[in-house]
């Protein structure tokens, strides 16, 4: 006999008078004399149980007595609409069955430190405040898929074990590989999306990505996720009209789809509300300028000279100038990656932009116009100390029909943390990896 419930709490509402019989865990239980109140979480949702002892049989409230947090259930009831109930609905219990026992569930409604839930995140992750990030990731994550399916794009999946570095040499993770020597955890799909671009036109991969940096920051993890466009034909202007449009969709539609979810955390919507086209940009030399005009008001933000890059303090006090996410375009190109269109006015910045969050949360977007000249391209890759055999199936994107590009990477994580709140990025995923955690 199947055991699946014949309702969820997401759509109760179409059971109102109806018996039906719901299946999930114990978030909560309190008991008045002849009355318990459930709280059953199903994943879905929650939903408050009321027991009462003349309205089932001894078995049935000895049973629902002994329920402690966390046990799993069945639970089969009237469905009734109650306007003092948390959800709008409540349901009238006839009959209880134990699936699986709980006892001394780690984590308890009171308070505990965060390395304590961190340790206990495989636990941790049924908690509301968990459950409405992870909730709004997974919206995040089919949005921004859908966006780009409706727009013509083809997703085109990358490796995760690759021979070469593409974004600086310092922070891979490296693994042998056979007799082949050395392979490395991508750090990101975007060499090979620039095949799938030459071969689609419009192509976005996603999936993980690695990046063995030692830095213990909110906003930085080893393993995330990132969804990168490519487009074929497109310049530095059309990219980053790509991306307003891409984020602005995004952000609407989780306003639009998971406003309980936003609820649950507390979130502030009123600058997620403001998050459409045009996005305000600024030049890197702006930005430098803006930085030494607004000295002391973040900590941390000193002024730079130019050439250098940014540390997470500058990006917090440049974004608190826009209400909505700001382009910085045109860095130095000392300071990014090998591949990246010189500006043809000014050879020594480059034509990309990072796309800054507000409320601080930092950078969410990489992206600029891609070097199409081969010959170019080779100058580059040597000047990074890089070996060109590496690069030849590279290099032949360039040889047989090259063209004007332009792509992007957005971070999940980083989005996720902007658009719920979170402070700490570690939160935004299920199971985080970080310098000091890969348990569990
Ligand atoms: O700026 P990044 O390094 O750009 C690239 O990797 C390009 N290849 C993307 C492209 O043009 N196709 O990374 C892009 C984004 C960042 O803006 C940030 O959102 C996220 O990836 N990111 C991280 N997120 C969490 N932890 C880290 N350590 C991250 N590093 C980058
Ligand atoms: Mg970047």
């Amino acid at each position: 006999m199947s055991l699946l419930p014949t309702a969820t709490v997401a759509t109760i509402a179409r059971h109102v008078g109806q018996r039906v019989t719901l299946a999930g865990w114990v978030y909560h239980k309190t008991e008045k004399g002849k009355l318990i109140f459930i709280l059953l979480r199903d994943g879905s949702g929650t939903i408050q149980c009321v027991t009462f002892k003349k309205n089932v049989s001894e078995a049935t409230f000895a049973t629902a007595q002994a329920l402690t947090q966390e046990s799993s259930c069945r639970i089969t009831g009237t469905v009734r609409a109650d306007e003092r109930a948390p959800g709008g609905y409540e349901l009238d219990v006839e009959e209880v069955e134990l699936i699986g026992a709980s006892h001394d569930y780690p984590i308890t409604p009171k308070e505990h430190g965060v390395e304590f839930l961190m340790a206990h995140r495989h636990l941790w992750v049924r908690s509301s405040k968990q459950h409405a990030i992870l909730r709004i990731r997974a919206e995040v994550i089919a949005a921004a898929q859908e966006w780009l399916n409706e727009q013509g794009f083809v997703r085109f999946d990358t490796p995760i074990l690759t021979a070469t570095a593409a974004e600086g040499t310092t922070n891979l993770f490296a693994t042998d590989y056979f007799d082949l020597g050395k392979a490395y955890l991508a750090q990101t799909g975007q060499l090979y999306v620039e095949a799938g671009m030459m071969a689609f036109g419009r192509v976005y991969c996603f999936g993980p990505t690695f990046r063995a940096e030692k830095s213990k920051t909110r906003r930085h993890l080893t393993e995330f996720w990132m969804i990168e466009p490519e487009v074929a034909f497109a310049d530095h202007e059309d990219n980053m009209r790509l991306q307003e449009q891409f984020v602005s969709a995004i952000v609407a539609r989780v306003l639009d789809r998971r406003r309980e979810d936003l609820k649950v955390l507390e979130r502030d919507t009123t600058m997620l509300e403001q998050v459409v086209p045009p996005f305000p940009r600024i030049t890197y030399d702006q930005a430098i300028e803006l930085i030494a005009n607004h000295q002391g008001e973040v900590e941390g933000a000193d002024p730079l000279p130019w050439g250098e890059d940014f540390g997470a303090p500058h990006e917090t006090l440049i974004a608190s100038k826009f209400d909505r996410p700001v382009f910085v375009e045109r860095f130095p190109s000392a300071v990014k990656a090998f591949y990246m269109q010189p500006d043809p006015n000014r050879p020594e910045v480059a034509l990309c932009a990072d796309l800054l969050a507000p409320e601080g949360y930092g950078e969410i977007i990489g992206g600029s116009q891609r070097i199409h000249d081969p010959v170019l391209l080779e100058q580059r890759i040597r000047e990074h100390g890089l070996r060109i055999e590496d690069y030849e199936w590279y290099l032949d994107l360039r040889r047989y029909g090259t063209v004007p590009h332009s792509g992007f990477g957005m971070g999940i994580e980083r989005v996720v943390a902007w658009i719920t709140g979170t402070r700490h990025i570690r939160e935004t995923i299920p199971f985080p990896r970080q310098l000091y955690r890969i348990y569990p």
